[in-house]
């Protein structure tokens, strides 16, 4: 960055910003004689030519002037009634920060520092700012710094807030759920009051998605309407919190919550909250993800060039049932429908007949290789695809040998007794020996064997969350150690291994943010691989999260989930909407099944591109007669569509000649669209404003067409 001093009280006032993405800009004001910065406008290039959307918020009495304000950061202390984005105090004294404006630094319009100081309390807290190149995403966090010679507690510190003017309330989207229920698409209008979502389960959690999309209540979800959205990136605690300000903004504040309820900061030291990143589409929620998409991609970086390849998991075909001979006989039927990898999951080391012991202990079972586990790799290897191995490394079970040798190194309470979740137990990541333990078993294991693949999963949140012996809690911060020390040995991987792909995964989809993302190629959004219940849960997902993080098995129906019977193709299509893989018993499947599923899979390896690296289109919903999705090759060569029809009656009788039409998003109108497979011609027009026809039956549900720009 190269600095630019900008003093407003050293005779040259310098109080506005800008800051501009691919296609948007956000400016940023001082206010407040100097006491804080606020946002003045955030939308398409130009929209800060004119008067603040947000001036009218501030109209209202009996509270302080920054209580009314669209403060992009404000302390507790100026900001005293209408919530604060930082709490601070010296033990023992009165909270409050009263600080100043004193410096900012920018590079550009791509970032900038805005400093604030309270001498007095002895704090200064960076605002910073950056805009990602190729995306239309802000990243924003804060740096707070102890310049006294006293500690200060932080009782809040979120990483920054947003300002939505929404002076009828707001439509705030978010996805919730629960283990095999994840990413709900959920909507819910505030016109006064507070809406709150958080995790204390050490992981993202299953219940809410660190995520959030605002709109005006007043005007509609999808279309030309202006929407923004927030998702941070922090693999433990945290919460995101919506205010409707007395003026009329909604005021989104997001952070990290501490497992202490409080963090000191020591003199000279120096806090860095997790970045929010903070996006903006003029094309709804349907845009919203277009944007979040582009900014997955980024985050990918050159690992986008790697294609995912065609999975085979043997987890709901097997369980914990694993032996050489049963794998071998899955993964010579998966490879000769085409699959690419094949992925041992939970059951192959020692002591792990079930899910009650066995986790710490990472060294497959001689019992069930018999001929050594080297060899069973190499007999899959030779049958042409990599291999790919499950691990759960922050678990151990209690009858385990790590148990015995190091208790300590489990999170515990003294004197109290230790929750069992799924039997097992939670290492405390965040100390370095249990880091170096991880680090050495996973050197060990992609060392010794020919492992290209790892999902990586976490079943338990921690319950008893101490550290015996570690000196005075309030001192502790073990939440963020235990990231600390996931993202250290997830980085790791990437650099020591950087050929292994792998798999995010925690109970399904507990642990999917962007710090996740960033260091895996795959995610896991839930166990839950049911076909129609699937189709919601990557509806969802697909708001928030790109194709090519969204990891989905094709598995047997009726299924572990849902007795609901859908083809084979409904099951194809809707993994092909992502990453494809199988999870089904195939061993059951008979000769035309798997040539159907042969089939799927060349298909699927003809389009991957397009859907991994495609500009997305959400068309209708998992609610609808007729939903899918859309994929447009960059370029526009190809258009990919997987469709589905739900089952549900929309008034139409399912014949032929009565197609149900699904309206395709942004082709260009003049131009000829090929069917690959029918041949059929259609004009971008036609696909825009009548669709595509499907002519579903009850047993045509499904369906994956390619368009080619003629
Ligand atoms: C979790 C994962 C599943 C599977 C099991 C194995 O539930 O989400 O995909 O790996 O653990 O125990």
């Amino acid at each position: 960055m190269t600095p630019h001093d900008r003093r407003p009280h050293d005779g040259k006032p310098h109080d506005r910003w800008i800051l501009r993405t691919e296609n948007t800009t956000y400016a940023v004001a001082l206010a407040g004689d100097g006491q804080w910065a606020e946002l003045t406008a955030w939308g398409p290039h130009g929209v800060e030519t004119g008067p603040s959307a947000l001036d009218w918020s501030r109209r209202t009495h009996f509270i302080t002037p920054a209580d009314a304000a669209p403060a992009e950061y404000i302390p507790y202390g100026l900001r005293p009634f209408t919530g604060a984005d930082l709490v601070a105090q010296r033990p023992g004294e009165e909270r409050g920060v009263w600080w100043r404006f004193t410096d900012a630094t920018e590079d550009g319009d791509r970032a900038l520092r805005l400093v604030f100081t309270d001498e007095l309390l002895g704090l200064t807290a960076a605002l910073c700012y950056e805009a990602v190149p190729g995306t239309d995403v802000i990243l924003r966090w804060t740096e707070l710094t102890c310049t006294g010679d006293t500690e200060l507690r932080l009782e809040r510190f979120d990483s920054a807030a947003v300002n939505i003017p929404a002076e009828a309330g707001a439509r705030l989207t978010c996805l919730t759920g629960q283990w095999a229920r994840e990413f709900q698409l959920t909507q819910l209008e505030l016109a006064r009051g507070r809406f709150e979502m958080a995790s204390t389960q050490g992981v993202p959690g299953h219940a809410y998605a660190p995520w959030l999309a605002v709109q005006d209540a007043a005007s509609p979800a999808e279309g030309a309407t202006p929407t923004y959205g927030i998702a941070l990136e922090w693999s433990g605690n945290w919460h995101i919190t919506a205010d409707a300000e007395p003026g009329g903004a909604v005021r989104v504040r997001a952070g990290r919550l501490p497992h202490e309820s409080a963090v000191r900061l020591a003199s000279g030291a120096t806090l860095t909250t997790p970045r929010l990143a903070c996006a903006f589409s003029p094309d709804g929620l349907d845009g919203l993800a277009r944007v979040w998409h582009r900014y997955e991609r980024h985050l990918t970086g050159d690992r986008m060039d790697r294609p995912r390849k065609v999975l085979y998991n043997s987890w709901e075909a097997t369980g914990f049932d694993v032996d050489a001979a049963s794998q071998l006989e899955l993964a010579r039927i998966a490879a000769d429908m085409g699959a690419e990898l094949f992925v041992v999951d939970d059951g192959w080391f020692t002591g792990r007949p079930d899910d009650t012991g066995g986790l710490g202990d990472w060294h497959p079972d001689p019992a069930s290789f018999p001929d050594g586990f080297d060899h069973f790799v190499s007999r899959v290897r030779d049958l042409g695809m990599d291999f790919g191995l499950w691990i759960e490394p922050e678990a151990i079970s209690p009858n385990s040998a790590l148990y015995a040798e190091h208790p300590e190194w489990v999170y515990r309470v003294e004197g109290r007794p230790a929750t069992l979740v799924r039997n097992q137990l939670l290492l405390d990541l965040g100390r370095v020996d249990v880091q170096d333990f991880v680090l050495a078993t996973l050197d060990r294991l992609l060392g010794d064997h020919d492992i290209s693949y790892l999902k990586w999963d976490m079943n338990r949140p921690p319950t008893e969350r101490g550290r015996p012996g570690a000196g005075p809690v309030e001192r502790q911060d073990l939440d963020a150690a235990h990231v600390a020390g996931y993202l250290r040995v997830l980085d790791h991987l990437r650099t020591e291994h950087p050929h292994v792909t792998v798999e995010g995964c925690a109970g399904g989809g507990g642990r999917i943010e962007h710090a996740t993302i960033a260091r895996t190629d795959v995610v896991w959004p839930s166990d839950n691989t049911a076909p129609l219940d699937r189709l919601s849960i990557q509806y969802g997902y697909l708001h928030a999260h790109a194709p090519h993080t969204m990891s989905s098995w094709v598995t047997d129906s009726p299924g572990v989930f849902d007795p609901r019977p859908r083809s084979l193709a409904f099951r194809f299509v809707s993994s092909a909407a992502g990453v494809l893989g199988i999870g089904a018993d195939i061993r059951t499947w008979p000769e035309e099944r798997r040539a159907e599923a042969a089939e799927w899979i060349a298909r699927y390896k003809e389009i991957r591109e397009v859907i991994h690296h495609g500009e997305v289109g959400l068309l209708n919903t998992p609610a609808d007669a007729t939903c899918g999705v859309q994929y447009e090759e960059p370029g526009g060569g190809r258009v990919v569509v997987t469709a589905w029809n739900t089952g549900r009656l929309d008034g139409a009788p399912l014949v032929p000649g009565r197609p149900a039409r699904l309206r395709l998003r942004g082709l260009d109108a003049a131009a000829r669209y090929r069917d690959a497979a029918s041949g059929q011609v259609y004009s971008g027009a036609h696909l825009v404003h009548s669709g595509l026809p499907f002519a579903w039956t009850e047993r045509y549900d499904a369906e994956l067409v390619v368009l080619v720009r003629q």
